[in-house]
C-alpha cells in the first residue's frame, strides 16, 4: 500500500513528510525533489513569503545512492526563517505568544478551527491550515512522478484561467517555465492574466482561478467500477479538493457535457477502442479508458486580503476587521503544481494497488504485460 503523511507548521522549525510503501530502485534524488519544490514556489502573483521561503531539503530514511530501497521514505524540509518564530512557536512549556489573534479571517480555518480546538488565538490553526503544507505534499507527488515516469505516464498541471481572464488553451510546461521567467512574455492569454493579478494587487484584493491536470500514458483500467471508494474518478475528487482553496473538480468537459444532449455527450469509440473525442477526460466507469486523464480544477480568491473582510473580535465579542497575515494576490501557478502532484500521487497509488511488486522493475514488467494483454485482445 502506498500512503504518505506530513507534518509541520508553516513558521516551525520544518515540515516532515514520510512516503510508504514506494517499491525499491526508484530514482529520488534532493536535487530532483528541490526541482518540484522550485516549480510550486514560482508564478505569478505570489508575494515577498516565496523569496523567503526556501526550501532546505534533507532526506532522512529511505534513499542510498539516489535510489529508493523500499524502505519509508523521510524527508524535511526545514524552514528558513523558523529562528525568528521560535519563540511564538516553542514546543517547550511556558510559552507565551506576543499577541492573541483574535479577528478570524473570514474564509481561512481560524474561527472554525478555534471553535473546534477551543482557543481564543488563531496561530496554532492558522500554522497548520496554511498552504505551506502543500510542500510537504510535494515530497510524494515528486515520487509519484518519477514512479509513473518508470511506467511511461507524464502528468502535467497548468492554468487556465486567472479571475474571469482565460487562457486560449492550457499553457505547455515549457510556455509556463516562460511565463514564469518573464512576467512580460505573451503566451495564450498569458499577458491577460498577468494584468489582472497587478490590477488585483492594485486594488488590494485576491485572485483565484482554474487550473487543469493532464495525465498522458495511462492505461484503460486503473480504478474500479466495482466499489465506490475504487473509482477513479472519485479519488482523483478527493485529492484535488483536498488542496487549499480548491472548490470544484472537472473530470473532462462535465460543466459543458451537462448544458447539452446525450448525442453532443460521450466519446464514440473506433475499431481500435480508441475514442473519436475526450469528452469524458479518459475515465468511465470509475476506470481509465486509455484517452488522456483531463481534471479541473476551481481555486477560490485568496482569503487573506489586504483590505480586510469584516469579523467579530472573538475576545470582546464586538464587531472588528480581520486581521492580516503576509500573503499572496493568486496561487492559482502554484496549486496547479499542488495539483500535478495530487494527480500523480492518486495514480501512483492506483498503480501499485493494481500491479503490486516490491521494486520498480517488478511493477514495470507487470504493467508492461497487462498493456500487452490490452494490445492483444
Ligand atoms: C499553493 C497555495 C497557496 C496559497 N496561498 C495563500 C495565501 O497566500 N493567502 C491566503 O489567504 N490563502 C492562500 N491559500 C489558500 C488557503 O490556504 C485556504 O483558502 C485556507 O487554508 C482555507 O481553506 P479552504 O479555502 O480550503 O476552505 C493558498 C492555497 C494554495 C493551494
Amino acid at each position: 500500500m502506498l500512503r504518505f503523511l506530513t507534518a509541520g507548521e508553516s513558521h516551525g522549525v520544518g515540515l516532515v513528510t514520510i512516503v510508504d510503501g514506494l517499491p525499491a530502485g526508484l530514482r529520488f534524488t534532493a536535487d530532483g525533489l528541490a526541482g518540484e519544490l522550485a516549480r510550486r514556489r514560482q508564478g505569478y502573483g505570489r508575494g515577498p513569503r516565496m523569496r523567503i521561503e526556501r526550501d532546505e531539503i534533507e532526506i532522512i530514511a529511505g534513499i542510498r545512492f539516489g535510489l529508493t530501497t523500499g524502505a519509508p521514505v523521510a524527508v524535511v524540509i526545514r524552514n528558513t526563517e523558523a529562528e525568528r518564530w521560535k519563540d511564538e512557536l516553542d514546543p517547550a512549556p511556558g510559552g507565551r505568544p506576543k499577541r492573541l489573534l483574535t479577528t478570524p479571517r473570514p474564509g481561512h480555518a481560524d474561527l472554525p478551527g478555534m471553535q473546534k480546538y477551543d482557543t481564543g488565538d488563531a496561530r496554532p490553526i492558522l500554522e497548520r491550515a496554511s498552504a505551506r503544507e502543500t510542500a510537504a505534499r510535494a515530497v510524494a507527488g515528486y515520487a509519484a512522478e518519477e514512479l509513473l515516469a518508470a511506467l511511461g505516464v507524464s502528468v502535467v498541471g497548468s492554468v487556465v484561467q486567472i479571475g474571469g481572464e482565460t487562457a486560449s488553451r492550457a499553457a505547455t510546461v515549457a510556455e509556463r517555465e516562460l511565463i514564469e521567467a518573464s512576467p512580460t512574455r505573451s503566451v495564450d492569454g498569458a499577458e491577460a492574466m498577468m494584468m489582472a493579478i497587478d490590477r488585483a494587487k492594485a486594488d488590494r484584493d485576491t485572485l483565484g482561478g482554474i487550473f487543469a491536470v493532464v495525465a498522458e500514458g495511462v492505461p484503460a483500467g486503473l480504478g474500479s467500477h466495482t466499489q465506490w471508494d475504487r473509482r477513479l474518478d472519485g479519488l482523483l475528487g478527493r485529492a484535488l479538493l483536498s488542496i487549499p482553496a480548491v472548490k470544484g473538480v472537472e473530470i473532462g468537459d462535465a460543466f459543458a457535457t451537462a448544458a447539452g444532449p446525450g448525442s453532443a455527450a460521450h466519446d464514440e469509440i473506433d475499431t481500435d477502442r480508441r475514442r473519436l473525442s475526450n469528452r469524458a477526460g479518459g475515465v468511465e466507469g470509475g476506470m481509465s479508458n486509455g484517452e488522456p486523464i483531463v481534471v479541473k480544477a476551481a481555486m477560490k480568491p485568496l482569503s487573506t486580503l489586504m483590505r480586510p473582510l469584516r469579523t467579530v473580535d472573538v475576545a470582546t465579542g464586538g464587531a472588528d476587521v480581520a486581521f492580516r497575515e503576509r500573503s499572496d494576490v493568486c496561487a492559482v501557478p502554484a496549486a496547479s503544481v499542488v495539483g500535478e502532484h495530487m494527480v500523480a500521487w492518486t495514480l501512483a497509488v492506483a498503480f501499485v494497488e493494481m500491479f503490486g511488486g516490491d521494486t520498480i522493475t517488478d511493477v514495470q514488467e507487470r504493467v508492461a504485460a497487462y498493456r500487452a494483454r490490452l494490445d492483444e485482445r
